[in-house]
């Protein structure tokens, strides 16, 4: 077990106070160190991209296998001249309208950056995250700071500082509590090696976007599908490992709000007719409120089901926000079953159905 220093940034932390909490973990980074910090998307474990110690220490940190690669963090465009040798004009055009911000770029690496990070590859994933501490601690180690996601391999991504400690307490050498991530999935992974862009992971920055600005943009093949394909060579190695899932057994239903209402009334029922279960319901909140009241007419199942709902039905983004954070909820309240709502896979839905398909391992009903 290592002793595990807790930093605590509330927000409203002036820029001076706030160089001032960064400097000691800015410090453990540029020792080769374990940092776990807060980004827009989700919470980062980083070290010095530079060391193969440092990187070692992540995927120990993690129980990830190391044929997993990482993300590099950086601060500012210039870092990448240590880390890619290409860039391709489009590339630039993408980087010059989304960063800082939630999606990441696949360039041809340097051969001088190890492949300890890159997991064996010649390419190597970079993103500028737009979180401030983050941004900020990255400018003060002076490192290009190696980030995968701040749990523990194979469960949800964290959003919330308090998960961070669930997973990483005891484990790194320091974990900075900042406020819940806001976009809530992890970044878009975006391959800029070929002539076309290509997604290997959807985020917050859809296809939509990238064919907006430069015209094209295709979607590896893998991520299509309701059974995310894990069988060769994925292009993108993580989408081979099992991730994202709760404990408990996870069914995605989608459909139009009354079906969705009915049917996840009648398969909690069915589900809780074996007394050893509990079930956790996460659908929009007006869904939500009607299921509940439905089941509330029944005595015996009080206290054998849990909803949480996932905002409004007219933002998905409260969804995509609150994903993670509820399926570890439910975890935590003891849910053997978890059912979940499904969204129309377009714009922002096409993140949060890939992610609920991973967690489900591919068990959508379309009603
Ligand atoms: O939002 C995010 O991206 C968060 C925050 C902390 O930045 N990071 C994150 O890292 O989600 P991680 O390690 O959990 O996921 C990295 C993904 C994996 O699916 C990995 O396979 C892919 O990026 N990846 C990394 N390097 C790659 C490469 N050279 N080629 C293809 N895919 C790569
Ligand atoms: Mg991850």
């Amino acid at each position: 077990m290592k002793e595990t220093l807790i930093v605590t940034i509330n927000g409203s932390e002036t820029n001076e106070e706030l160089n001032k909490l960064l400097i000691k973990p800015s410090e453990i980074l540029a020792a080769g160190g374990t940092v776990a910090f807060p980004t827009e998307t989700v919470y980062g474990l980083g070290a010095s991209a530079l060391s193969e110690e440092a990187v070692n220490s992540i995927y120990m940190a993690k129980g990830r296998p190391s044929d997993n690669p990482l993300i590099v963090h950086i601060a500012n465009v210039e870092s990448l001249n240590l880390l890619v040798s290409e860039v391709k004009p489009y590339a630039k055009l993408l980087m010059a309208a989304l960063w800082p911000g939630p999606i990441t770029f696949i360039f041809s690496k340097k051969p001088e950056i190890s492949s300890k990070v890159c997991g064996g590859l010649d390419t190597i994933a970079v993103r500028m995250p737009a979180h401030k501490v983050a941004l900020e601690l990255i400018r003060m180690s002076k490192k290009p700071i190696a980030a995968p996601s701040a749990n523990l391999s194979g469960k949800p991504s964290p959003t919330s500082g308090r998960a961070v400690i669930d997973d990483m307490s005891g484990r790194v050498d320091c974990i900075i509590v900042g406020e819940n991530s806001e976009v809530g999935l992890e970044s878009t992974v975006l391959d800029v090696t070929g002539d076309i862009p290509m997604i290997l992971r959807p985020g917050k920055v859809t296809r939509e976007r990238i064919v907006e600005l430069v015209g094209a943009c295709e979607m590896d093949v893998a991520i299509s599908g309701d059974k995310i394909d894990d069988s060769g060579v994925a292009k993108s190695p993580g989408m081979k490992y099992k991730h994202y899932a709760p404990e408990a057994d996870m069914e995605v239903f989608v459909g139009s709000s009354s079906d969705i209402v009915r049917s996840l009334y009648e398969k909690t029922r069915n589900i809780l007719d074996d007394p050893k279960t509990k079930v956790g319901i996460m659908t929009f909140l007006e869904e939500a409120m009607v299921i509940d009241n439905m089941l509330r007419g029944h005595d015996c199942l009080n206290g054998r089901y849990e909803w949480i709902d996932v905002g409004s039905s007219k933002e998905q983004t409260d969804y995509a926000g609150k994903l993670f954070e509820n399926l570890r909820t439910f975890d935590a309240l003891g849910c053997t079953h978890i059912l979940a709502r499904g969204v129309d896979e377009k714009g922002l839905g096409v993140a949060i159905m890939n992610r609920l398909k991973k967690a489900s391992d591919g068990k959508v009903t379309r009603i």
